[in-house]
């Protein structure tokens, strides 16, 4: 396959970011097509300890990096990540960098908003408060600033009367005070001469270099279960985040998305509200989040936890189109006694062999758990199967089977290197 595209088949922070760094010094260019800087994905190499949440991973191999046109980017938040990845000795240029010109821009009045929603709702979503909802709304009522605008002095003053107009109201009805029209266009304008060097029409680009040959690896953010369609409505994020999404929001056709390598979790997590079959509020949920260290990299929350549901991944295989896994987080498992796979769910007297879409039903469903037994033997930096215990290579293989995919690859730490590599991914 020539490209390959990332996604997350849980909820997130299943180690995307980790494969994405790893997989880039195969690929040419990196592209990410969805979602925000609600993203957080943590690369660790050697002593070094990178946090991306706007940047593509690619970024730290020294990839081309692109910012496709599905992303939506808060110019601020975004000099503000260059800037730190310069200081960790990662220099960021329009050489390295490319920001489509038709990506829709993130406005404090966003943040404003999510935030303010957040903290006036009795029903939670959970967000991370970073406007992305909100900026999606204005994307698709057709009032968002889009990164072109920033050339176009007439064109922002004529959108921000418009937003001005849109979001007045909705930000009496919470309390908050009105928009600054005036000073809100001399802060774009301030941020424009920063941000334009970096702005490409990023369609016709990645159309040359796939002409031209060019591996492309695509960088998804969130995970299938908080695909704003297919996820837990409306606990999800706001974007499409199916491996479908890397070519409305990149620009590159259908055809483009390749091997579509989905990345779970040996065991399952979620931040935010919002069903969770099987998560665990036991002694085995602690192992897991203090061993797995689940604490959420953009909010902070610590990040519920459970056994691995092989439901979901089931469903997310389908729904993504995936190809194979890189399966994560193994060693978060070791010495565990007993581990349990969800396989199915009862709800009174129904049985369901995937999630059902109504919020009731979601809410009610009991896992169905088949046991196996654990591994006392460490798997911590395991870099071939010859490394991994008789029980842990039973486990991937049990998941396998039930999720209908096989493993490409493995993770056993949150280091670069330490990953068994079953099949490449750009090979296949
Ligand atoms: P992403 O959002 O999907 O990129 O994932 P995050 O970076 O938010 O969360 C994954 C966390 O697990 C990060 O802290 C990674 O460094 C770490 N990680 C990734 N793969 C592994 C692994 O195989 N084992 C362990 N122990 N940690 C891992
Ligand atoms: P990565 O790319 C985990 C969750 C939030 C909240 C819901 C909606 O690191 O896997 P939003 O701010 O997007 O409107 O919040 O989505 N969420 C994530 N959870 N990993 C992420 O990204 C997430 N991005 C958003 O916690 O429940
Ligand atoms: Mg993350």
């Amino acid at each position: 396959m020539a490209n390959v595209t990332v996604i997350g088949a849980q909820w997130g922070d299943e180690g995307k970011g980790k494969l994405v760094d790893w997989l880039s010094n195969r690929a040419d260019v990196v592209v990410r097509f969805q979602g925000g800087h609600n993203a957080g994905h943590t690369l660790v190499v050697g002593d070094q300890v990178y946090k991306l949440s706007l940047l593509p991973s690619g970024v730290v191999q020294g990839k081309l990096s692109v910012i496709g046109n599905g992303v939506v980017v808060d110019p601020w938040h975004l000099l503000a990540e260059i800037e730190k990845l310069g200081r960790q000795g990662v220099p960021i240029g329009p050489d390295l960098l490319v920001l489509a010109d038709n990506a829709c821009l993130i406005l404090p009045l966003h943040r404003d908003l999510d935030q303010a929603r957040e903290a006036a709702a009795t029903q939670k979503i959970g967000t991370t408060g970073r406007g992305i909802g909100p900026a999606y709304e204005d994307k698709v009522g057709r009032r968002a600033i889009r990164v072109a605008d920033l050339a176009d002095r007439a064109a922002l003053e004529a959108k921000i009367d418009r937003l001005m107009a849109h979001h007045g109201p909705l930000r009496r009805g919470l309390g908050l005070p009105d928009i600054d029209g005036a000073a809100l266009l001399l802060e774009l304008e301030a941020v424009a001469p920063k941000v334009l060097p970096f702005a490409k029409p990023a369609w016709l680009l990645l159309d040359e270099l796939v002409k031209a040959g060019k591996r492309v690896l695509f960088e998804g953010a969130q995970g299938a279960l908080l695909d704003v369609d297919h996820g837990t409505y409306p606990y999800v994020t706001s974007s499409n985040t199916v491996a479908g999404q890397a070519a409305a929001g990149s620009g590159l056709g259908p055809k483009g998305a390749g091997y579509v390598l989905g990345i779970v979790k040996a065991y399952t997590t979620r931040v935010g509200e919002g069903p969770f079959p099987t998560e665990l509020d036991d002694a085995v949920g602690q192992h897991l989040g203090a061993v797995g260290k689940e604490v959420g990299t953009v909010t902070g929350r610590n990040r519920r936890c459970g056994w691995f549901d092989a439901v979901l991944v089931r469903q997310s295989v389908a729904l993504n189109g995936i190809s194979g896994i890189a399966l994560t987080k193994l060693d978060v498992l070791d010495g565990l006694p007993t581990l349990k796979i969800c396989t199915g769910y009862r709800s009174g007297e129904q049985h369901f062999s995937y999630l059902p879409a109504g919020l009731k039903a979601q809410g009610s469903l009991m896992p169905v758990y088949e046991e196996m037994e654990g591994w006392s033997q460490t798997t911590q930096g395991a870099r071939s199967w010859r490394d991994l215990p008789a029980n842990a290579i039973k486990y991937v293989r049990r998941i396998e089977e039930l999720i209908g995919a096989p493993v490409a690859l493995l993770g056993t730490s949150p280091q670069r290197e330490d990953m068994i590599l079953v099949r490449d991914p750009f090979q296949d």
